[in-house]
């Protein structure tokens, strides 16, 4: 299961992404006609969320049949279609294999609600719940029917966690697995997989809602290893990504080391947290760039050293723009989106986009909570009200913090509804999407950047193989790293303030070769001035 490095991975959110049949909702047949547009951006693996039967709670990630296609999205002949014609254009799928839990509204679940024993232990039921809390608000624990047990669910009640200590649970869930592979996907996204194993006995744990007492439990690494020995472990160049919450770069040494076994490469959330107030995601705080710096020099490196691989991001669906978190987006937006794309695209890792990124795609900038869909986020501004926040500040911490700022329709063009849809769309079109768009951006400064990283990996193995070793680490504004292959060195330099920066340059590269960078006329010597948002990548010339 060796990967080929040189790879770029593209995010569809399906529901948002485009919508063929005017019912307000992107399907299969809309990511059809758009292969061509990531064909030319790219990209050579697609990853998409959920499309599954699901009574959409949580948007798809509580799934009721894992081996069909909602109607909603389209059909099985559209997903056997859309493998055709990706494969005509280079382009790969990568499904999302959510495994931890599955819908209330499932078949196991309604069994053993039913008093089927066999189905019951599917699930974890308790006598006495614990402490624990979910992460979408409230206990993790529910009553279970009439029987006066409790079953666990760490995300919504919907979702009800499986029992992956029962080996039919697991042969059930490799079943799905080898289901997909064998209909044509290159790869798999494995929905909070670290999560799956959990202790026989579970016990109250008060730190941190209960987390470390379900996180990277030692047995995790026994069921990723017999899934991948079940299922896509001897195919060649397939691609494997698990979603790790609250992760250590320790365990995802061991996730993603190749002789291990397991996955060929870990989400890890880290950088993303940088601007929650005491670790609380519903907060408002700015970004802390020594933070950011010192975790992305911490993963880089240590990952690099133990032969452990990155996936690298910014934007997914559940997170908000990064534009919006780390950018000064009224001034310097192409410069920061620029920036921020060059600091993941050459760095060590497989570089993923997040749908829209690649054209500088913002928050929504919604007025009223009316506009909001996502259980997360409803949830969040009950809470947030119970703890006594007024609504108006309730309302401005969801804005800052809700998974729908990313879920917004894809924005093709100027005309209604972004040219998404013909129809009113599931959730509210962004508000900037008349200025930014495809149409536009194509031939504007961000997509053709993107581009350019995304050949610049192909090409040079440097930037898809080489170590990675942290560059300026006492600077409070650059964020710098060295990537080195054989005698090769290659310099990257991220200003991520709207002031310039001057540095001292190391002396490898002051006569060293431009690679890219998102301003003109870059001049080297021994001092270096980095504009605003100014990335600037330099190949060294002396060896
Ligand atoms: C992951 C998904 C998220 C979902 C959750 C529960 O974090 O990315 O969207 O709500 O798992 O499945």
């Amino acid at each position: 299961m060796v990967i080929d490095k040189r790879q770029v991975v593209y995010q569809i959110y399906p529901k948002s992404f485009k919508d063929t049949t005017g019912n307000g909702v992107g399907d299969l047949q809309g990511i059809i006609e758009k292969i061509p547009y990531l064909a030319d951006l790219g990209v050579d693996m697609v990853w998409l969320n959920p499309f599954y039967p699901s009574p959409q709670r949580d948007n798809g990630y509580d799934i009721s049949d894992y081996q069909a296609v909602n109607p909603l999205f389209g059909s099985m002949a559209d997903f056997e279609e859309m493998i055709e014609v990706g494969e005509k254009h280079g382009i790969a799928f990568m499904l999302d294999m959510v495994l931890n839990h599955c819908s209330t509204d499932h078949e196991w679940f309604q069994k053993a609600l039913a008093g089927d024993t066999f189905y019951q232990d599917f699930f974890i039921l308790r006598d006495e719940p614990t402490d624990w809390l979910s992460k979408f608000g409230g206990s993790a624990w529910s009553p279970f029917g009439n029987t006066g047990k409790y079953y666990l669910h760490l995300f919504d009640q919907s979702q009800a966690d499986l029992n992956w200590r029962n080996p039919h649970v697991r042969q059930e869930l490799f079943k799905v697995v080898n289901f997909w592979k064998d209909k044509g996907v290159r790869g798999f996204r494995f929905d909070v997989i670290n999560l799956i194993g959990k202790d026989d006995v579970l016990v109250d744990c008060p730190i941190n809602d209960g987390k470390p007492a379900y996180t990277d439990r030692p047995i995790t690494h026994e069921y990723l290893h017999m899934m991948n020995q079940a299922t896509f472990g001897e195919e060649e160049g397939f691609m494997t990504v698990g979603e790790m919450s609250s992760t250590t770069i320790e365990n995802c040494l061991l996730y993603t080391a190749p002789e291990r076994e397991e996955l060929s490469m870990a989400f890890n959330f880290h950088h993303l947290k940088v601007d929650y107030q005491d670790g609380q995601k519903w907060t408002i705080k700015a970004f802390d760039f020594k933070e950011l710096q010192g975790l992305f020099h911490q993963w880089g490196e240590e990952m690099s050293q133990g032969n452990g691989w990155n996936a690298l991001f910014y934007n997914n669906h559940d997170q908000p723009r990064a534009l919006n978190r780390f950018i000064d987006v009224e001034n310097f937006r192409e410069e920061g989106a620029t920036m921020l794309a060059a600091s993941i695209h050459l760095s060590r890792g497989t570089p993923y986009i997040y749908m829209g990124e690649e054209i500088g795609m913002l928050d929504p900038d919604y007025d009223s909570m009316a506009d909001y869909v996502d259980v997360e986020s409803l949830n969040a501004y009950d809470i947030l009200l119970e703890q006594g926040k007024s609504a108006a500040e309730a309302f401005a911490i969801v804005k800052a913090k809700s998974r729908d700022n990313s879920r917004t329709p894809m924005q093709w063009n100027a005309t209604a509804h972004a040219g998404f849809s013909t129809n009113t769309p599931w959730l509210k079109v962004g508000k900037t999407y008349q200025t930014i768009n495809v149409e536009t951006e194509k031939t504007g400064k961000i997509f053709p950047f993107y581009q350019r990283l995304i050949k610049l990996r192909k090409n040079l193995s440097i930037i898809s193989e080489g170590d990675y070793k942290a560059a300026y680490q006492n600077s409070d504004q650059v964020y710098a790293f060295e990537r080195q292959l054989g005698d090769e060195k290659l310099l990257v330099l991220n200003n991520f303030f709207a002031q310039e920066v001057t540095l001292d340059l190391l002396p490898d590269y002051r006569a060293g070769q431009v690679l890219i960078s998102n301003y003109p006329d870059v001049g080297l010597g021994q001092k270096l001035t980095l504009k605003p948002y100014q990335t600037l990548a330099i190949l060294s010339t002396r060896n």
